[in-house]
């Protein structure tokens, strides 16, 4: 029994980590952080419980049955985010660069499954190449089931993902259709394929920025609804983001503690909107004066800046 329990903290401490110190290491260097340490940020202290932390693929190809990591690039599991429950996977870009295999996209699957089930969000950590080349179609088969349970969770879950890297192929199209996309500046990209496909292919010469960073979709294309400087203002914003939320289509999101005492007649809304139509003004700058504590959660700031969106509370 002893050596039984020896060997599942063994292989445990494996998973834990990941593609190896190297990699790790690479990483760190590049200002990403791991799979498990943007979990430990995003959500409530101590409340992760990891599923499926065995998991190898299952591929005999190209010499893979040689490379196998437990896990396979994906931690996945749930956690609490002030609370209130979600379902949640990172993607480790430590193991094949995050890439999909046939069991990466089951462990995906299966929480998703289970979020539909227990009427919880589901947040996904991209960074990932997207399918595992090596695999062929049974990988491109798993994105074909994740996008299938993308559509059928849409208007039921919320669905949020989170791009922490360079992501490309599938690992770009289940996010782009979520319902809130977060991408980090410098560090993270969304693209069909990476610039070195695209020169060997189209011999035109493009960088991940223009091809795909966060400026790219938070101002051009709109596919990125929030841009921030770094991982851990991303991870924190999308916690704020999840307190406007109801974790499913039959909840209430969640109110606040309102102090009636707070309430002001506020004299500068009198004269804030010009009354000639052809002087500018500041909506935002309405917007604040009319919900709580003057904070206002936009989405798609710098995009289509004619129309401005977001989310606030009036009175809790
Ligand atoms: C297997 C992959 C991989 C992939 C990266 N890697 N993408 N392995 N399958 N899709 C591996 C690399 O071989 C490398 O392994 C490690 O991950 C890190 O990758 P690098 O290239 O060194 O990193 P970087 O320079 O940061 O570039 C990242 C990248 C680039 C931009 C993502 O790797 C790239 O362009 N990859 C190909 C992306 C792609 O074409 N994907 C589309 C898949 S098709 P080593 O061992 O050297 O460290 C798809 C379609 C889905 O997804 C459609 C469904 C219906």
């Amino acid at each position: 029994m002893h050596d039984k329990i020896a060997e599942l903290r063994e292989k445990r401490e494996l998973s834990r980590q990941g593609g190896g110190k190297d990699k790790l290491a690479k990483q760190h260097q590049q200002g990403k952080l791991s799979a498990r340490e943007r979990l430990e940020l995003l959500l409530d202290e101590g409340s992760f419980e990891e599923i499926d932390v065995f998991v190898k693929h299952r591929s005999k190809d190209f010499g893979l049955e040689k490379q196998t990591f437990y896990g396979d690039g994906v931690v996945t599991g749930f956690g609490t985010i002030e609370g209130r429950p979600v379902a949640v996977y990172s993607q480790d870009f430590t193991v094949f660069g995050g890439s999909l295999s046939e069991t990466h996209a089951e462990k995906i699957c299966k929480v998703m499954k289970m979020a539909m089930k227990t009427g919880i969000p589901v947040i996904g950590l991209n960074d990932s190449g997207g399918a595992r080349i090596q695999e062929g179609v049974v990988s491109l088969g798993g994105y074909a089931d994740i996008f299938l349970l993308n559509t059928l969770a849409s208007g039921v879950v919320p669905q949020i993902s989170v791009v922490l890297g360079p992501c490309a192929g599938g690992a770009v199209y289940s996010p782009a259709i979520t319902d809130f996309v977060f991408m980090v500046k410098n560090s993270s990209y969304m693209f069909v394929t990476g610039p070195n496909v695209v020169k060997t292919v189209t011999h035109e010469e493009v960088t991940f920025e223009d091809l795909g960073g966060a400026e790219t979709h938070s101002v051009k294309s709109g596919v990125a609804h929030f841009a921030f400087d770094n991982e851990i203002e991303t991870l924190m914003n999308v916690r704020h983001l999840m307190e406007y939320l109801p974790l499913n289509f039959k909840d209430k999101p969640l109110s606040k503690t309102f102090n009636k005492g707070t309430l002001r007649r506020d004299e500068r809304l009198n004269s804030i909107v010009p009354d000639t139509a052809n002087k500018p003004y500041d909506i935002k700058e309405v917007i604040k004066l009319l919900v709580d504590e003057e904070i206002f959660f936009e989405v798609h700031a710098n995009y289509a800046e004619n129309i401005v969106c977001g989310f606030a509370r009036m009175g809790g």
